[in-house]
């Protein structure tokens, strides 16, 4: 059997990891360089970022399996903030003994482990599957074709994966049903260290939604790098306002959340994430078309962390491989 994956996130990589360590045969494919999706690093000359997931916890047992194996194959490591709550009262310190984990030296560090010697087609975007008597032909935006593939999972986006599952309509309109929210992410780079004993924050006042020092990651260069994301909200309301003002505005933000003066930036940048979330957690596991050999998968199928894009992704496996 022969298996493609279109989307080489955490859903689409545990899928095709899953389908590997069965003895399928699988390729993925990925319209950005790398993998990771949105569980993405920043390597600049100023030190990383992690500009996406800012760390996961783990709550099924499954998961909590494979996150042990994970930490024994050095692929990542706990985290222990000095975690805060920021509200218009102020700073309240807001330490709890939920494990969190990060990848290590950085968080695409667990997808390259977990996609091991799996084939990944990176830099391909794929416009189209075409059914054929063999199965499915995949047709990228240069119509270069590949394939062709007994089965395939559609594990990108819910709004990416609506073209690709047009030939199953309820898998399409599944896709079309789960909206997913924005949000902008900052990396600022500072000159010195910032005058506070403060490693991370959920904020829950103004544009911010969450600041955190990366350096304070196992791992990371000691660079004073901070990464703030905004809420979903802020970042509908500036869709397309230009990412210096962006990154500006944000940097603002984190001074007035602080309450400190903030030291000169040595780097700066603003990336948007269209599809940051989806706008709700569902129950659906994984998508499938059996009958036309079609299935999806990721974070908007079930919950908007990287545990539920996992688990979305082995269910997606497993219900392929006839387990479910
Ligand atoms: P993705 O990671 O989006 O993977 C989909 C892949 O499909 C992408 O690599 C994309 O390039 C590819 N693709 C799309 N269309 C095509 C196409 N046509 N052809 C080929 N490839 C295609 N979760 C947490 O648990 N903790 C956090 O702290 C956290 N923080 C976050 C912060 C930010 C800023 C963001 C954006 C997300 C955060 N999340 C967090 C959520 C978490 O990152 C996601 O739930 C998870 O990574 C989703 O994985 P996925 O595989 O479903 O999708
Ligand atoms: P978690 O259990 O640490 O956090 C879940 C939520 O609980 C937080 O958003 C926060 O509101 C609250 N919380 C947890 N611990 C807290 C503490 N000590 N003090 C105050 N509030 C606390 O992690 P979980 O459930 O694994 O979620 C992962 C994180 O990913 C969340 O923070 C979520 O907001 C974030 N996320 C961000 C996205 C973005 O685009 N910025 C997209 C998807 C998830």
């Amino acid at each position: 059997m022969s298996v493609a994956v279109i989307g080489a996130g955490i859903a689409g990589i545990s899928a095709a990891r899953h389908l590997h360590e069965a003895g399928i045969s699988v390729d993925i494919f990925d319209k950005s360089r790398g993998s990771g999706g949105r569980m993405s690093s920043k390597r600049t000359e100023q030190g990383e970022f992690d500009v996406g997931t800012q760390y996961f916890t783990a709550r099924n047992s499954a998961f909590r399996a494979a996150v042990e194996h994970w930490q024994e194959q050095g692929w990542v490591a706990t985290w222990q903030p000095r975690l805060y709550r920021i509200d218009e009262q102020g700073l309240h310190r807001s330490d709890d003994d939920q494990p969190r984990y990060v990848g290590t030296p950085r968080m695409t560090a667990l997808s390259r482990g977990l996609i091991g010697d799996i084939p990944l087609h990176s830099a391909t975007r794929i416009a189209e599957l075409q059914q054929v008597e063999a199965g499915w032909l995949l047709v990228d935006t240069d119509a270069q074709t590949y394939g062709p593939y007994q089965q395939v999972i559609v594990a990108t986006p819910a709004p990416q994966a609506v073209p690709l599952l047009e030939s199953a309509p309820a898998l399409a309109n599944a896709a079309r049903q789960a909206q997913m929210e924005p949000g902008w992410a900052v990396s600022v780079g500072f000159d010195v260290p910032l005058a506070i004993d403060l490693d991370a924050a959920f904020v829950r006042c103004g544009p911010l939604d969450w600041v955190c020092a990366n350096h304070s990651k196992p791992g990371r260069s000691e660079a004073a790098n901070w990464v703030l994301q905004s809420t979903p909200a802020w970042a509908n309301d500036h869709l397309d306002t230009p990412a210096q003002e962006v990154a500006e505005h944000l940097v603002d933000a984190l001074a007035k959340a602080l309450g400190i003066t903030l030291p000169a930036t040595r780097f700066l940048h603003a990336h948007r994430w269209l599809y940051a979330r989806p706008g709700e957690d569902r129950e659906w596991g994984a998508l499938a078309a059996p009958e036309l050999n079609l299935y999806a998968c990721g974070d908007w199928c079930q919950s908007g962390r990287l545990e539920g894009a996992w688990l979305s992704g082995r269910e997606a496996a497993q219900v392929l491989l006839g387990k479910r």
